[in-house]
Order: structure tokens, then C-alpha cells, then sequence
């Protein structure tokens, strides 16, 4: 097993899900949300938002992806879509694991905004600010991070990693 180095242990990551997913519920109240939740990557993630939100929710799935081991092949893949009707009329609310580039939010959003919903807002747990590339940001952020490779909580390198309860990075 490779050295890791942890940045967010689970106390941590648990806390600033529940006061997001309370954040959230301030915003939407008693109104149906439709959390969009992006595989594989934000699947941790969006369980936990979710079974701390106290609200009427809804869960969907999107699978896209472009990374390739920890370089981003620019090109965004779509391996899983969403029905219009699901969408149509709702709040939705993107569920990421991580804002890099911002390709990959961009290129959700759009696909969202296609389907008119009646609002849409993006909420990452992780945001590596200092390498967008794109002037999108997210609504809400769990934590701004610097030029890292993460791993943990859903997050992989190549398929691997997503199993550790904390986010941390491989030490060279
Ligand atoms: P973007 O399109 O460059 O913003 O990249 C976003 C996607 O790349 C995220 O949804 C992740 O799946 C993946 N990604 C970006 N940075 C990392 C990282 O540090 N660790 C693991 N996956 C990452
Ligand atoms: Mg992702």
C-alpha cells in the first residue's frame, strides 16, 4: 500500500456534510429537491448529504467521466443519462465529488439546463480552485483544496482508493 497522507479525516468530513446538508435544507425547506448525484466519484458523498438531509429529496444518477490515472483528457464521456421528466419543472442539485478544471461541471450543467428545471445549483465537497480553467463555479463547497491528487471517499486513481473512509493524497 502506497503512503498516504490524510487531509480530511471522516470527524471532519462528516461535520461539514451535515452543516451543508442543513444549508440546503434552509434553501429549499419544505420544496422537492432532485439531488443529481455524479458517479462514481460523488457517490459517498451524495449518501451521506442525503440521509443528513431532512427534506424531500429525490436521487438521481449521471455517470460521465475524463480522467485518465490523474491527467484529464479534456473530453468529457457520458455513460449514464437522466430522463427529461425527472428533471423538467424541478430543483435539482448537482452532487460533485470535486471541481477541477470545471470541464466536467460545465459540461453537467449544460446537459441539466437542457432540460429546464426550475433552478439548478451545483454543491461539490471538494474545490481545487487554482486549476480552473472554466469561469464556472460551484453554489456550494465542503473545501477548497490545493493542487492535489486526492483519493478517498469515493475518489480513485484508476479505480482505486474510493474505499477509504477519509480524503487524503498519495506522498511521493
Ligand atoms: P474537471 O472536469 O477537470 O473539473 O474534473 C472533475 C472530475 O475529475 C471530478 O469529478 C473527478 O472525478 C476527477 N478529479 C479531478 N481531480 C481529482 C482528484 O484530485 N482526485 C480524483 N479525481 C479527480
Ligand atoms: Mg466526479
Amino acid at each position: 500500500m502506497d503512503k498516504i497522507e490524510i487531509l480530511f479525516d471522516e470527524k471532519k468530513i462528516n461535520s461539514r456534510v451535515k452543516s451543508l446538508a442543513k444549508e440546503l435544507y434552509k434553501k429549499y425547506g419544505d420544496e422537492e429537491v432532485v439531488f443529481v448525484c455524479t458517479l462514481k466519484g460523488a457517490v459517498f458523498f451524495a449518501c451521506d448529504l442525503l440521509k443528513n438531509y431532512p427534506g424531500d429529496a429525490r436521487m438521481e444518477f449521471l455517470r460521465v467521466s475524463s480522467y485518465k490515472g490523474i491527467e484529464t483528457t479534456g473530453t468529457i464521456e457520458m455513460n449514464l443519462s437522466i430522463s427529461k421528466e425527472n428533471i423538467q419543472k424541478k430543483h435539482v442539485v448537482i452532487v460533485e465529488d470535486i471541481v477541477d478544471t470545471g470541464y466536467t461541471l460545465s459540461f453537467l450543467n449544460e446537459y441539466i439546463m437542457k432540460m429546464k428545471p426550475k433552478s439548478l445549483i451545483t454543491c461539490t465537497l471538494l474545490d481545487k480552485k487554482i486549476k480552473r480553467v472554466t469561469d464556472i463555479e460551484p453554489t456550494y463547497t465542503g473545501f477548497v483544496i490545493d493542487d492535489l491528487f486526492v483519493i478517498g471517499y469515493g475518489l480513485d486513481c484508476d479505480g482505486k482508493y474510493r474505499n477509504l473512509p477519509y480524503i487524503g493524497y498519495l506522498k511521493k
